[in-house]
């Protein structure tokens, strides 16, 4: 039996908990001649907007895909604007989380970005940890395989201790390793600008979740994106593995 299953179908519900890939941002600004980087500050304002609209709609839990293990990769340049844009957003927003008893969580290892990126999240992270509202989960320097397998690290270090009996080591237990295990399952997973892939997000926590591939690349995504896409999964129905 998995961990994360509703045992009744659900329909024309509201997701408590949504995940959005946040794609599109370099095509958004090559189709007006711009640079990227105007795509990505475009796409935090796009961040701003739906982490709004989020609360406005009642979502319990938002997580966004801002930087992946993988965007390394990218040209050097445009690795240090990903990183400006979130130190100046983080700077930027933080009084408005606190304001708006949003609790703000980090989930991948961003231990290894830069020193006053880390102080400034741990900051964030300090400032609205008692909040009671909404939680906004920002992905960064995450890898959904690095996450399954530190928790299988951890499973084994505390099997060769002695703690736990590999034998008993199921579904749940797993799961309790993964940083995700206090919030509620993931009900729907978005990516915009039309790519049909999980590169690599939530992917133990996606096993049951509804996923929706739109169009909208994601600096033109707004609330009223979100609300279709919250209109759609209600109209989705979910079996869960059952009839
Ligand atoms: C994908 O667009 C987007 C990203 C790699 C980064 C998403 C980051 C932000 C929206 C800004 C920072 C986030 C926060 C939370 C402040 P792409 O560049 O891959 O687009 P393309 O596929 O059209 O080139």
């Amino acid at each position: 039996m998995a961990t994360q299953i509703d045992p009744a179908p659900v329909a024309g519900t509201r997701p408590r908990h949504v995940a959005i890939i946040m794609d599109g941002n370099g095509r958004w600004a090559k189709a007006r001649r711009l640079p990227r980087v105007a795509g990505h500050k475009q796409g935090v304002e796009a961040v701003r907007r739906v982490t709004r609209a989020a609360r406005d709609l009642g979502l319990e839990v938002l997580t966004l895909y801002a930087f992946s293990s993988e965007n390394w990769r990218r040209p050097v340049e445009e690795v240090r604007d990903l990183m400006g844009l979130l130190r100046h957003f983080l700077r930027a927003e933080i009084a408005t989380l606190v304001a708006d008893n949003v609790r703000l969580r980090v989930i991948g290892d961003y231990r290894a970005l830069s020193d006053d990126l880390v102080a400034l999240i741990d900051d964030a992270l300090a400032r609205t940890a008692a909040n009671t509202g909404p939680t906004l989960v920002i992905a960064l320097n995450y890898g959904a395989q690095a996450e399954i397998a530190a928790a299988a690290r951890r499973l084994a270090t505390a099997a060769r201790n002695g703690a736990i009996d590999p034998a008993a080591i199921d579904e749940a237990s797993v799961e309790a390793e993964l940083t995700t295990h206090d919030l509620p399952p993931l009900d729907l997973m978005i990516r915009t600008s039309g790519e049909q892939r999980l590169s690599n997000f939530l992917l133990w926590q996606a096993a049951y979740a509804e996923l929706l591939f739109v169009d909208t690349l994601w600096p033109d995504f707004d609330a009223a994106t979100l609300a279709e896409a919250l209109d759609i999964f209600s109209r989705r129905q979910r079996r869960f593995g059952g009839l």
